[in-house]
């Protein structure tokens, strides 16, 4: 959104119990952490144990539209043109609970949103999905939620999704409390004109769920270690954005990338019992890690990040793009994969009937 708006009170609400509103349909982009958001102190308000640092991935996009409607006996939720599965529908319809709390609205609402990106090409599409639903929900109840609100209702339907609601480069506090917990911009979109090239190998399909792996950190001995350090950690990639340095980013995010893999790879999932610890890179994925080791050595200014999945994201400045994707697709050649391509994108947005972005309201958050 980029700006802040006034935090939603009860008279902002425009429709009462059960009135009809309008369509209303958002976009946004999901988010690529630079420090990860590993492990969470409450499991119901998606509350993480430490503060994160990410990117809005322009390359992808959810767009999603609600409408409440008395005649509807239940939500509907059409995902990608299809009905979406009882899982999802569930937690589209426990974030719809939410909004229609602070709205005090009763009717139930159809939901009809689309990703323009495959599923499990890398991309947090629980991110760009929340964040989209969150902002196109609250209009069409009828509240408007300042940048804050929206971020704190977000974090709810998908911790990392709190972070697609602000412009650019973002940062989510990890707070003290549930109103304390979410993101803000630290700079627009175009204060540094980075590339993020994701690369998704074709693996099957992984075998724990980010969910299971949050829930598993703390088993690791390496955890403590991981959360001891990682003050340090945003605080340097919050001076490298700021100063525009390429060369300790790729390092920091690397490093930063290297310790949620180990924290994970020494965790113990309880419900399975022959896992020894959660793999989530493909040998793809580590031929990649190696090779951009390799670039940077010869003189490439090129960083890798990972994600709970065996994608890679590869951070470049604009002007080495196209010896970043030569290099890739040598590396990657006669490997199926797909590739991405994103910059630093915008946070959630409105969208009017033209389906052109709306420009958000200049309003000023109140405390
Ligand atoms: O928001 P979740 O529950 O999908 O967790 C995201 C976890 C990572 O992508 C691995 C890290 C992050 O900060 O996005």
């Amino acid at each position: 959104m980029g700006v802040s708006g006034s935090c939603c009170r009860v008279s902002d609400v425009q429709a009462g119990r059960g009135e009809p509103v309008i369509e209303v349909t958002a976009a946004a982009h999901p988010n690529l952490a630079f420090v990860k958001y590993w492990g969470r102190r409450d499991d119901l308000l998606n509350l993480p144990l430490n503060g994160s640092i990410s990117v809005n991935l322009s390359g992808a996009t959810t767009t999603t539209s609600v409408d409440f409607d008395d005649g509807l006996a239940a939500d509907e939720v059409l995902l990608n043109g299809e009905p979406a599965d009882s899982t999802t529908v569930g937690r589209v319809t426990a974030h719809l609970d939410r909004v229609r709390t602070m709205a005090q609205v009763v009717s139930r609402a159809r939901v009809v949103s689309r990703n323009d990106f495959p599923a499990d090409v890398g991309f947090a599409s629980s991110a760009s999905a929340f964040a989209a639903l969150s902002l196109a929900a609250t209009r069409a109840a009828g509240i408007t939620l300042c940048e804050r609100d929206l971020s704190v209702l977000a974090r709810k339907g998908s911790g990392s999704a709190c972070r697609s609601i602000p412009d650019g480069f973002v940062e989510w506090l990890p707070g003290r409390d549930d109103v304390s917990s979410y993101a803000r911009s630290l700079a627009p979109c175009g204060h540094w004109d980075l590339r993020i090239v994701t690369v998704a190998p074709e693996t099957a399909p992984k075998l724990v769920s980010s969910l299971d792996g949050h829930r598993a950190a703390h088993t690791s001995p390496f955890y403590a270690a991981r959360l001891a350090e990682i003050e340090h950690v945003l605080g340097r990639v919050r001076a490298s954005l700021v100063t525009r340095d390429f060369q300790s980013l790729a390092l920091a995010v690397e490093r930063e990338a290297l310790s949620l893999h180990a924290v994970a790879a020494t965790s113990v999932v309880a419900h399975v019992p022959w896992l020894s610890g959660i793999l989530y890179i493909e040998p793809a994925t580590v031929r990649l890690m190696l090779a951009v080791q390799h670039w940077r050595r010869d003189g490439l200014a090129v960083a890798f990040t990972l994600d709970a999945g065996p994608s890679i994201h590869l951070l470049c400045e604009a002007g080495s793009l196209g010896d970043v994707r030569a290099a890739v697709t040598q590396e990657m050649d006669g490997i199926p994969h797909q590739l991405y391509v994103s910059h630093p994108g915008r946070g959630a947005w409105l969208k009017n009937e033209t389906g052109e972005a709306e420009a958000p309201p200049d309003q000023t958050c109140s405390q």
